[in-house]
């Protein structure tokens, strides 16, 4: 079992789903093998995969990088390894070190993923998600377990993809007091917002995002502002250590903005975003998700088509904004490297 900490060891992945991230992430460790091993000591093997439709594979030492970029690219069920386990059987039986859940996001009671981060820590897995279900709805139980077992429970991907915003706030914006943010959280709905901002009209912005892969299965998820709720919520777990219900949290979507809200902000000089907030005020916690008309001096007017954004509001700094992507395999991707650079250097709590 990987304990992990002070020197480096090789970790043994196991990836629970083998979409857009999962192969972002494949992708990038190929390509950086050596000079993650040379610059960071990290050493890894993936041991084991397993999707819903294509199976499990599994291999003690390592499963060839050259197939799993094969299968990257054609979407044929897995032939060599296979091994007749669903995900939580791969969880629970491989000799993977650490689990990346990346199946799909479920907002209503996170399964099947709550069930494989319970599993990984039950046997002594450290658990990186990509997936919003767990870290939306069982934060506090997540972070629990993984500490009784001395396990990491990481996240960086689920809030801003991969512009590093957890790790910002742990690190570099420490020993600042931080007394609210406000963001940019959902990449689509800004998108549609710019698109509108261009001329399109609302229908024509969706059918946009759409055809460009932007929506989720579910698009009343982006629109209607799910996605940026639970975003708000882990924030709120991993800033300010607040558990919030997402339903606390008031939302409102952007499908009642039409051209004529537009052209009205544009004559005062403004622009319309969907604006995630949380402010804590003399214990009083202020979250919500509303469409809101910017000056465009403020950062987060300036944040167009689907790009990301956070302001942090510090004592010591002022207003402090990180911009960046906000979705994607690769850059997805990336934040799960970071979180695995994380458990390497052993400095998770
Ligand atoms: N894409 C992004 O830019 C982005 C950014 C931040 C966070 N995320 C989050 O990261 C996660 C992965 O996103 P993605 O874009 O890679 O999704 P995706 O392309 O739709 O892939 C999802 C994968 O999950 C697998 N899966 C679903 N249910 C499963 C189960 N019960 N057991 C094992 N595998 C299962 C699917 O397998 P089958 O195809 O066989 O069903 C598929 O391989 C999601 O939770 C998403 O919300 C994504």
């Amino acid at each position: 079992m990987l304990t992990n900490k002070g020197s480096a060891r090789k970790h043994l992945i196991a990836l629970v789903g083998f979409g857009t991230v999962a192969q972002g992430l494949c992708k990038i460790l190929i390509e950086k093998r050596d000079t993650l091993k040379r610059d960071h000591h990290f050493e890894f093997e993936i041991v084991a995969v397993s999707t819903r439709s294509r199976g499990t594979m599994f291999h003690p030492a390592g499963l060839s990088l050259s197939s799993l970029n094969y299968l990257s690219q054609n979407d044929t069920p897995f032939v060599e390894n296979v091994k007749d386990w669903d995900a939580e059987e791969m969880i629970r039986e491989s000799n993977a070190t650490v689990v990346v859940e990346l199946s799909h996001t479920n907002l209503v009671d996170a399964e099947p993923a709550l069930t494989h981060c319970r599993t990984a820590f039950k046997t002594g897995k450290h658990i990186i998600s990509g997936n919003k279900g767990p870290a939306a709805l069982a934060y506090s139980e997540m972070k629990g377990l993984a500490r009784k077992r001395g396990c990491a429970f990481l996240n960086e991907a689920t809030v801003l993809s991969g512009t590093p915003t957890l790790s910002f706030f742990h690190s570099a914006l420490k020993g600042n007091q931080i007394s609210g943010l406000r963001g940019v959280l959902n990449g689509t709905t800004n998108f549609i917002l710019s698109e509108m901002e261009s001329g399109s009209s609302y229908d024509d912005a969706l059918q946009q995002a759409e055809t460009l892969g932007y929506l989720e299965a579910d698009p009343s998820a982006d629109i209607d502002g799910y996605d940026a709720q639970a975003k708000l919520a882990i924030l709120a777990s991993e800033l300010f250590d607040l558990t919030i219900e997402l339903g606390d949290i008031k939302r409102e979507g952007i499908s009642a903005i039409t051209q004529v809200h537009i052209e009205e902000a544009r004559r005062e000089d403004k622009r319309w975003k969907l604006i995630a907030s949380l402010s804590v005020r003399d214990d009083k916690i202020i979250a919500q998700i509303r469409p809101e008309k910017l000056a465009l001096s403020d950062p987060l007017a300036q944040v167009n088509g689907t790009l990301n954004a956070i302001t942090f509001s510090t004592d010591l700094l002022g207003d402090v904004t990180i911009t960046g992507p906000g979705a994607g395999g690769v850059e997805t991707g990336y934040a799960v490297l970071s979180d695995l650079l994380t458990l390497n250097e052993g400095v998770f709590a």
